[in-house]
């Protein structure tokens, strides 16, 4: 399968490229030379389930030949965001001595990216960085649009910058290693995008299922590229999500999210975005904004990729609620809300959140197994 690339323009800052295929790791030295002029010192940071994987072991290697690198293996999970580690990596920057022409590339999941986004855009207001996500999540999701965070007071994501890499590269590789759960995990991200954006997306959800979760590389590139152009088509139109756009990469996040935080670490977030779409989408329907298809297409697609339809009877529907009235992304007493009305066509509304209280009060429910 040839290589695929993408070009991101984001509303403000430079562009960037996105390139996805089998083995396209080997291509990074060529593809820096045109991002990054005069390179002192290269520090990559690993995310320590992929050390060992091979196409990390070849990007290593290939940098070791060209400049002089340092890694540095970070946890891995959600306790790479732990703040502490920040000024551990601040630390090891200081100690080599990393100067504006130090090129940061990080090497991992959403949680690891995250991480090293936020360092590199700190360490001298901002060092070069180059991102190879190494989960479906991350290809599609997160390495791209510039937004990074940490974890602080036991808070998920409350420090943090929007920071665009130069370059992503997302060899495919990557993907074949992944448990089966945390692949499913990153197709509620792109089932995501297929509902709200690119309903393209879901027809290939539709009628591929078996070469998608065979993890067939055609297939898999196609739609890891649909799912980063329609990211990328966000971020140009809203890189600072000041133009009620932005929002819209919410969708199925403002339930997903609550149940997200009050299962512990029990469900992946993709998990908890698949149910959060299922529960907003018959939301919207009685809200008198979207299809009841949406919904029905919804509940066949987290069947065929194994992701969950109810929420665990462990997770209190109070706690639940309780999470939504607190959520970061309230305005005063508005909550903006991204509803879909039929595939490829959102809206993002302003609801009173009392009012999505009470709706959501009766509706949660039905989302508890019996
Ligand atoms: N910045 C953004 O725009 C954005 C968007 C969505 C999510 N996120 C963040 O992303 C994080 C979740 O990302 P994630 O789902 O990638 O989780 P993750 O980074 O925790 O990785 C999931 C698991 O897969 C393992 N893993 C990673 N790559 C692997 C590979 N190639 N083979 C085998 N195992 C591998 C990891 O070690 C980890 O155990 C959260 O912290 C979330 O807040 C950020």
């Amino acid at each position: 399968v040839p290589l695929r690339e993408v070009e991101i323009e984001p509303t403000y800052s430079r562009p960037y490229k996105v390139v996805i295929g089998d083995c396209c790791i080997r291509k990074l030295p060529e593809l820096l030379r045109d991002v990054v002029s005069e390179v002192d010192k290269v520090v990559i940071f690993i995310q320590e389930s992929v050390k060992d994987l091979s196409p990390t072991q070849e990007l290593v290697e290939l940098l070791k030949e060209l400049y002089e690198t340092y890694t540095k293996i970070v946890v891995a999970g959600e306790s790479a965001k732990d703040i502490n580690n920040v000024l551990d990596a601040v630390g090891f920057l200081h100690s080599i001595n990393a100067t504006k022409s130090t090129l940061i590339i990080g090497v991992g999941g959403g949680a690891l990216g995250d991480f090293v986004g936020f360092v590199a855009s700190i360490y001298m207001r901002g060092l070069p960085l180059i991102l190879v996500p190494t989960t479906l999540l991350s290809m599609v999701d997160s390495a791209i649009g510039g937004k990074n965070a940490v974890n602080m007071f036991g808070i998920k994501n409350v420090v943090g910058t929007i920071y665009q890499p130069r370059l992503v590269v997302e060899d495919l590789r990557y993907v074949y290693t992944l448990p089966e759960r945390e692949f499913c995990s990153g197709l509620a991200e792109v089932i995501k995008y297929g509902v709200t954006i690119d309903p393209e997306i879901l027809n290939l959800l539709r009628v591929r299922g078996d070469k998608i979760l065979q993890r067939e590389p055609e297939t898999l590139t196609e739609l890891i590229e649909r799912s980063v152009k329609c990211k990328g088509w966000i971020v140009h139109l809203d890189e600072r999500e000041e133009r009620d756009v932005r929002q819209i990469l919410n969708y199925g996040h403002t339930v997903g999210h609550a149940v997200e935080a009050c299962a512990e670490g029990k469900l992946t977030h993709g998990e908890c975005v698949m149910i959060g779409m299922i529960v907003e989408s018959d939301l919207g329907n009685r809200m008198g904004y979207t299809d009841p298809d949406v919904h029905d297409v919804l509940l066949k697609l987290a069947e065929t990729y194994k992701l969950p339809h109810k929420i665990p009877n462990y997770v209190s529907k109070e706690s639940v609620l309780s999470k939504i009235e607190h959520d970061k992304k309230r305005y005063g007493n508005i909550i903006k809300l991204p509803v879909v009305k039929r595939p490829g066509e959102f809206e993002i509304i302003k609801l009173e959140l009392m009012r999505l209280l009470s709706y959501l009060s009766n509706l949660l429910d039905e989302y508890y197994e019996k």
